[in-house]
């Protein structure tokens, strides 16, 4: 471990490696979207908001890094021949394992190759960070859609983002969720800002009356800030879409929902998260700090 960790220090600090790269192309931003409760949206979130973005004009690469339950696939209703496994065990290049979905969106699926993401030897880790490095150099914006809960994986993606996106239900069992969730990532070096998103609202007013109980909560006992980044509608028109097996907001645009969305992206774009002074960003920092624990 302490080699592997030491390689990929010097990788990510060494002028002739990713830093060099770096400067020749585009700083990606890694967000992870995460949350507490199970079930609550968040691959329905991560398609249709990278979808927004990609309206946009951003470019966006979708990383299905959810370990138990890949989703993204069948929310799109495409399958992925290949994923992260044959990247890792050489069969690939990266650019053979990302699939393009909905609306020519690029994804990559975790697939079998998400669980030994977390047991790479040391020249394994270089291959797969030069290889996203590559990718990322491309594109605006890298999302990853991790599962539910306090996995260790999923700790790792929220750790190393340059940004999670909480999201929650206006339910009392997903608010408290969200709440464990942001304690215990909570007061770690460069810690990961937060944002929320409350999905399936009535209205405006219930996604602010469940962002003020989490953002009170954790200001008064972790002396953080947890904005409210926006909502999204309850929506009967997402479940059709499920089932249709296409984006939402594609298959019915003009849903509430999908204006919800287009409305949240807009606003992301005005609104950067804003990361502690110094904080390296970027494919660099999310290797520099998934590496932080392993030392
Ligand atoms: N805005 C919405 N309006 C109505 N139903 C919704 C909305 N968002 C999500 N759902 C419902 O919730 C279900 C679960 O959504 P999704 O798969 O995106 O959740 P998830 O958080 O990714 O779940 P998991 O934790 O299992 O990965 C959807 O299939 C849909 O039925
Ligand atoms: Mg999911």
């Amino acid at each position: 471990m302490k080699d592997q960790a030491a390689s990929l220090r010097s990788l990510v600090s060494a002028p002739s490696g990713l830093d060099k790269i770096q400067r020749s192309g585009r700083s990606s931003k890694i967000l992870t979207i995460a949350s507490g409760k199970g079930g609550v949206g968040k691959s329905n979130f991560t398609l249709n908001f990278a979808l927004a973005l990609q309206t946009l004009g951003r470019k966006v690469l979708v990383f299905d890094a959810d370990i138990g339950m890949a989703n993204i696939d069948v929310l799109m209703g495409t399958s992925s021949p290949y994923n992260l496994y044959h990247l890792l065990y050489r069969q690939k290049s990266i650019q053979e394992i990302i699939q393009l979905g909905a609306n020519g969106l690029p994804y990559i699926a975790g697939g079998s190759g998400m669980k030994e993401l977390f047991s790479l030897s040391d020249r394994d880790l270089e291959f797969f960070a030069e290889q996203v490095e590559m990718v990322a150099q491309e594109m605006d914006y890298v999302i990853f859609d991790t599962g539910a809960g306090l996995s260790r994986e999923n700790m790792k993606f929220i750790g190393a983002a340059d940004e999670c996106m909480i999201i929650t239900t206006p339910e009392p069992t997903s608010i408290t969720d969200a709440y464990a969730l942001v304690k215990v990532m909570h007061g770690q070096e460069n810690a990961t800002p937060f944002r929320m998103i409350v999905n399936r609202v009535e209205n405006e007013q219930e996604s602010e009356q469940v962002a003020d109980k989490i953002a009170g909560v954790a200001k008064r006992f972790l002396q953080t800030d947890i904005p409210l980044l926006g909502y999204v509608s309850e929506d009967p028109n997402v479940v059709k879409a499920v089932k249709r097996q296409v984006p939402y907001s594609l298959a019915y645009p003009h849903s509430k929902a999908s204006r919800d969305i287009q409305r949240l992206a807009l606003r992301y774009l005005a609104e950067p998260a804003v990361n502690e002074a110094g904080t390296l960003t970027g494919i660099r920092g999310f290797m520099k700090k998934w590496l932080r624990k392993t030392t």
